[in-house]
Parts: structure tokens; C-alpha cells; sequence
């Protein structure tokens, strides 16, 4: 049966290298802040941003909630943005998505500023992803990547397969995958809805990555043998788990799959911890890159 992709554990290590470098900042007197911006009472959204002011708080990061409501217009949207943008006390930005029909969602990423971008999905960080330069990546790709370095997977001259090209997980994670140098070096196969013989291009994967959305879909006959299978799905089963918890299931077979891989990551406790943990990781570097905080060891800038 496969070794676990332990996501608790790699976050755990992950929120520990956190807390030094927050405590530095706190020497430069800056706690780092994340503001989110939510639209309206979608369901998911309340538990995801929920799960982000958890993991802040539980590492002394400050973290708002704009909860505005579902008629809120493109005009005063813009407004809360503009202000976040300019007050040098906020380091991150999310405009939590979905945000409704009406509102114009590409237009809005863009008035963030990059720099507070932490969700890396303003067209300058995507452009800059794209082009192998520093800038901010979206949480989920970096926290995939970081599972499998703490359990010392290289990535780099290895078939990897990721199925899903949506801009929050599959594009920018073979993106990262793909380029030169660390945690890259990847060969990169790309599949989506208008794959061909998925199957068999997925069991040709010595990584497999499944972000496809739907429950399960990726069973053992789709699976090389040994292969490492990296799950980013997480979907709600009906019933209620232990401790009262809501029962999830990934976009893989579990059981089936577990049988036939070397490594593979649960969910829950796997993919979703590193995302909220990353999500963190970029506030704190958007706060140490913020202008008007003081270099380590100095006075104020
Ligand atoms: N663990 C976490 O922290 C985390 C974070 C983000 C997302 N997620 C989960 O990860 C999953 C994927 O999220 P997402 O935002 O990337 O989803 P998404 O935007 O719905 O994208 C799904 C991708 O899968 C492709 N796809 C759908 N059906 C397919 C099929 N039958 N065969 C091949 N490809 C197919 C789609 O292809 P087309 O482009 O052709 O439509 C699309 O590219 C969801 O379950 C989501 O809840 C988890």
C-alpha cells in the first residue's frame, strides 16, 4: 500500500519556518495582515475563508473579512480596493471567488495591486509566472509542490501528468513544474475535458496530479504501477464523519488507488492544509517585501 503524502505534516513544518519569519517582522514592528474580500453567501466560500482566518490566526497573522453584500456594484468594489491597496497596514488582498454573475471578476483581480496579490491571479503575476520571474503563484500549485519535496520526491526529468488546466490549480502548477530549477525541470502533460485516451496518457505519469473536480474519478486502472498520485479534489459526501466532521472524498479512488501507487495524498489531509498554509506563506513574504518595513536589523526604512 502507498506511503501517505502527509499534508498535516508538511504544512506543520512549513507554519514552524512561518513563525520564525513573522517574528522577525514583529521586531520590525509589522504584523503581517490579509484582508479577503467576499461577495455574497456562497457556502464554499464561508468555509474557505473561514479556514484561512483560522491558519492566521493561529500563527499571530491579522486577518479581515470584508463580507459585502450580493448587490454590491463594480463601483464600490473598486472603492474597497483602491483603499486596501493604499493602506500600507494590509499586505495581502483575496477577492474571494466566485463573486457574483454581475460583477466584472477579471476587471476586479486587476485593480489589486500586485504586490498584495497573494492569490497570484492578477494578469502581472500570471504574466510573470509564466515568464519564470519572481512574483506571487497561486497557493494550491505551491503547496503541492512543497508535499513533495518534505517527502523528498524530485520532481525535476520526471513524467508528470496533471489533469485540469483551470487557472487556480492545473495551469500555474505546470507552470512550476515546467520551468528551470528548483522544484521544476518536470516533463509536463497537460489534460483536460477534450483529452483523448486520458487513461492511457495518465497511466504513462511517474506523477499523477488530479484536479479535475469530480469525485473519484481517478481509479487504479488509470494509475501506473508506482506511480506518485497527488489528489486536489475535495468534494462533500453526504452524512456526517467522525467527531461530527463533514465526511470529504478527493478526485481519486482512494482504496483502490492506494493499492497500486508508491506514494498518495489523502483528503482530506493532504492538499488542503499546504494550500491555507501557503496562502499564509505569501502574506508574510508580501509583508517582507513591503515598502516602509524596516530591513532586518535596522531602524525603521
Ligand atoms: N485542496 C485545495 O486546497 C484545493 C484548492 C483548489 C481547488 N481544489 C479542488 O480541486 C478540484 C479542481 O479545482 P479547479 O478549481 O482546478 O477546478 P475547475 O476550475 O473546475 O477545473 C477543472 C479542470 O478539470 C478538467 N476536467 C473536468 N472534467 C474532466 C474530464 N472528464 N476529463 C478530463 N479533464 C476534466 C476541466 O477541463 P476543461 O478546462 O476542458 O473544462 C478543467 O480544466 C476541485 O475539486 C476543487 O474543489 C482544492
Amino acid at each position: 500500500v502507498a506511503q501517505i503524502l502527509d499534508g498535516r505534516a508538511a504544512a506543520a513544518a512549513l507554519r514552524k519556518e512561518l513563525a520564525a519569519r513573522i517574528a522577525r517582522l514583529a521586531e520590525r514592528d509589522c504584523t503581517p495582515c490579509l484582508t479577503m474580500i467576499r461577495v455574497g453567501e456562497d457556502p464554499a466560500s464561508l468555509v474557505y475563508v473561514r479556514a484561512k482566518e483560522r491558519a492566521c490566526r493561529k500563527l499571530g497573522v491579522r486577518s479581515t473579512t470584508l463580507a459585502l453584500p450580493p448587490e454590491t456594484s463594480a463601483a464600490a468594489l473598486r472603492a474597497e480596493i483602491a483603499r486596501l491597496n493604499a493602506d500600507p497596514a494590509v499586505h495581502g488582498i483575496i477577492l474571494q471567488l466566485p463573486v457574483p454573475e454581475t460583477l466584472p471578476q477579471e476587471e476586479l483581480i486587476a485593480a489589486i495591486d500586485p504586490g498584495k496579490d497573494v492569490d497570484g491571479f492578477h494578469p502581472v503575476n500570471v504574466g510573470r509566472l509564466c515568464l519564470g520571474q519572481p512574483g506571487f503563484v497561486s497557493a494550491t500549485p505551491l503547496g503541492i509542490l512543497r508535499l513533495l519535496r518534505h517527502h523528498g520526491v524530485v520532481v525535476a526529468g520526471r513524467r508528470v501528468v496533471v489533469l485540469g488546466r483551470s487557472r487556480i490549480v492545473g495551469r500555474p502548477l505546470a507552470n512550476l513544474l515546467s520551468r528551470q530549477g528548483a522544484d521544476g525541470d518536470a516533463t509536463v502533460t497537460i489534460c483536460h475535458s477534450r483529452t483523448r485516451d486520458l487513461a492511457e496518457i495518465s497511466r504513462a505519469a511517474e506523477i499523477l496530479i488530479a484536479a479535475v473536480g469530480r469525485p473519484r474519478f481517478v481509479t487504479a486502472e488509470m494509475v501506473g504501477a508506482g506511480a506518485i498520485v497527488v489528489d486536489v479534489g475535495i468534494h462533500s459526501l453526504p452524512g456526517v464523519g467522525p467527531g461530527g466532521k463533514r465526511r470529504l472524498c478527493g478526485d481519486v479512488a482512494f482504496d483502490e488507488v492506494a493499492r497500486r501507487a508508491a506514494m498518495i495524498s489523502p483528503v482530506p489531509g493532504g492538499v488542503g492544509p499546504m494550500t491555507v498554509a501557503c496562502l499564509v506563506a505569501n502574506t508574510v513574504a508580501a509583508a517582507e517585501a513591503a515598502p516602509g518595513v524596516a530591513p532586518p536589523g535596522g531602524g525603521r526604512a
